[in-house]
């Protein structure tokens, strides 16, 4: 048993969460998304500055909404990679200095296998193995996860946009601001999802012999782009609609052939786009028929937050991890074959 607190810098939210074990005590959030909305997506260097400025108040009211000060802090968990390595850095260099001066373990941490570590707080299921649908603004993977912190399998990943990044583009192309998940997930509710049949990427026979896991949403994004180009009368709501069942479906559709493949009866969704209400209610539906166990994270730990940091960190060390060493560095394009640094 151990109280972990857990730095989150990778993007444009810092965040930090504080987990006793597998039991949530804090998780404080503070966005830039303001900052960058004006810019159309995340502009880095206003990102880092942003990290800077926030930390420390972000720190103090995590130790205030768990009731504990920072000396009785077991260890610390950062997210080392992949991210915007500006904003990484701000995050790694915090935890360090907070380790150092306190003398507990760092333990550097990756960002993706925290969101899906995240499932696990105050969560009785022990889903392991699963296999998990990560999807962010800037990945989209199908994995078999035998143990979060030493064995992940890449089953397949997008081969273009990742499933947010293609919801950020179409909410531009339809002029509905960023960040576009949300705005679209919000906007499909009043539309009809049957109304235009936009393409399912990487689903024709031939497609699916060389890749059966993998996604493309590139040309779905085009297709909506010609769609409302040649379309003089049409409803937002039903375009919105429309595009979230096409990603959704496919997401869905090759996360239960993966399952039925691998034999495994668990489903863990995470990451941002897990977020979506329509990608939710559609995986309930379908898991349900298929007799697959469904687990996601409440849609507040789904996007990025420090308790999936603390998550997987208190996960490494109940599996024994040793501690990474002061002054790692941060990664950007870090992959599954490092999960704990
Ligand atoms: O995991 P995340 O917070 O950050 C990354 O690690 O990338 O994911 C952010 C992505 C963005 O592309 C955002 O548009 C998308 O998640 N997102 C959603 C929803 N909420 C956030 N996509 C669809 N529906 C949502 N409700
Ligand atoms: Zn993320």
């Amino acid at each position: 048993m151990a109280l972990v607190l857990g730095i989150e810098t990778s993007c444009d939210e810092t965040a930090v969460g504080i987990v006793d074990d597998r039991k949530l005590l804090a998780n404080v959030i503070s966005s830039s998304v303001d900052q960058h909305v004006r810019f159309g997506g995340v502009v880095p260097e206003v990102a880092s500055r942003a990290h800077l400025e926030a930390m420390q108040q972000v720190i103090k009211q995590a130790l205030i909404d768990a009731s504990i000060s920072i000396k009785d802090i077991d260890a610390i968990a950062v997210t080392a990679g992949p991210g915007l390595i500006g904003a990484l850095l701000v995050g790694v260099s915090s935890a360090s200095g907070l380790a150092l001066a306190l003398n507990k373990p760092l333990y550097g941490v990756n960002h993706l296998s925290a969101h899906i570590a995240v499932d696990q707080l105050d969560n009785s299921n022990q889903l392991q193995p699963a296999i998990a649908l990560l999807v962010s603004g800037g990945h989209s993977s199908i994995l078999q996860v035998n143990n979060l912190a030493t064995d992940v399998i890449v089953k397949g990943a997008t081969i273009d946009d990742a499933a947010g990044e293609a919801f950020d583009k179409v909410a531009r192309i339809m002029g509905l601001g960023f960040p576009g998940g949300p705005i679209i997930d919000k906007t499909a509710g009043d539309g009809d999802l049957s109304k235009i049949q936009f393409p399912r990427g990487l689903s024709s026979s031939t497609d699916l012999l060389n890749h059966k896991f993998d996604f493309s949403f590139s040309g779905l994004k085009t297709a909506v782009s010609r769609y409302l180009d040649k379309t003089i009368d049409y409803k937002k709501a039903d375009v919105a609609a429309s595009f979230q069942e096409a990603v959704v479906d496919v997401l869905i559709t090759k996360s239960l052939s993966a399952c039925k493949e691998s034999g495994i009866d668990c489903l863990v969704i995470a990451g941002g786009v897990a977020a979506n209400s329509r990608l939710r209610q559609l995986a309930g539906e379908r898991c349900d028929a298929a007799g697959i166990k469904l687990s996601i994270p409440p849609i507040q730990l789904c996007t990025d937050n420090g308790a999936m940091v603390a998550a997987l960190g208190s996960l490494a060390i109940n599996q024994g991890a040793n501690p990474s060493q002061i002054g790692i560095s941060a990664d950007s394009a870090a992959t599954f074959s490092q999960i704990i640094w």
